[in-house]
């Protein structure tokens, strides 16, 4: 488990996880990157999964990406963490680990899920990332990236990992 600071999209690992909407068909922040730099085939797909509810998670192939496969999930909007926010935040990273398990992927990136237009606070939702991934990750996966977008998020990251 390990953070770095980068564009997720960049990375050629197994899966990349993407922060996206209930549609599934694409939006701002690191969605729009990952719909960019997948294609147009990656929409196309997305619109044969019937959309994500907040918190599961669905994959997807990485079609131009370098990573093999996108685990696509639904992060909770903030709305000042009693309205199920923790819980719902955990069940994305659970989620996107159980499907990597189930497809038998060893190395995956996730991005910091909520944190940007979902308006989940940085440090909040770092923690949770963090004790998630560490209870979740199994026998499997050999690689749990923590993709950063701002120095600022890698240094917390790196300052909770120790
Ligand atoms: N690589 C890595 N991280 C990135 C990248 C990138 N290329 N671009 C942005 N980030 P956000 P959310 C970071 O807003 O809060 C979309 O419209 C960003 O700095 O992408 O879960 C969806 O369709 C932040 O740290 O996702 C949904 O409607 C983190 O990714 C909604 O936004 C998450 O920010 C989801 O909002």
């Amino acid at each position: 488990m390990h953070a770095i600071q980068g564009d997720i999209t960049t990375l050629s690992l197994d899966a990349i996880v993407n922060a996206a909407n209930s549609s599934l068909l694409g939006g701002g922040g690191v969605d729009g990157a990952i719909h960019r730099a997948a294609g147009p085939e990656l929409v196309s797909e997305c619109r044969l999964l019937g959309g994500c509810k907040t918190g599961e998670a669905k994959l997807t192939r990485g079609h131009r990406l370098p990573a093999r496969y996108i685990i696509h999930t639904v992060g909770p909007v903030w709305r000042g963490g009693e309205h199920g926010e923790p819980e719902l935040l955990a069940a994305c990273y659970r989620n996107s680990l159980a499907v990597a398990a189930r497809h038998g992927l060893a190395s995956v990136a996730f991005p910091c899920i909520s944190t940007g237009i979902f308006g989940y606070p940085a440090d909040a939702a770092a923690r949770i990332a963090i004790d998630t991934v560490r209870a979740h990750a199994d026998a499997t996966l050999e690689e749990a990236v923590f993709c950063c977008f701002s120095g600022a998020d890698r240094a917390l990251y790196e300052a909770l990992l120790g």
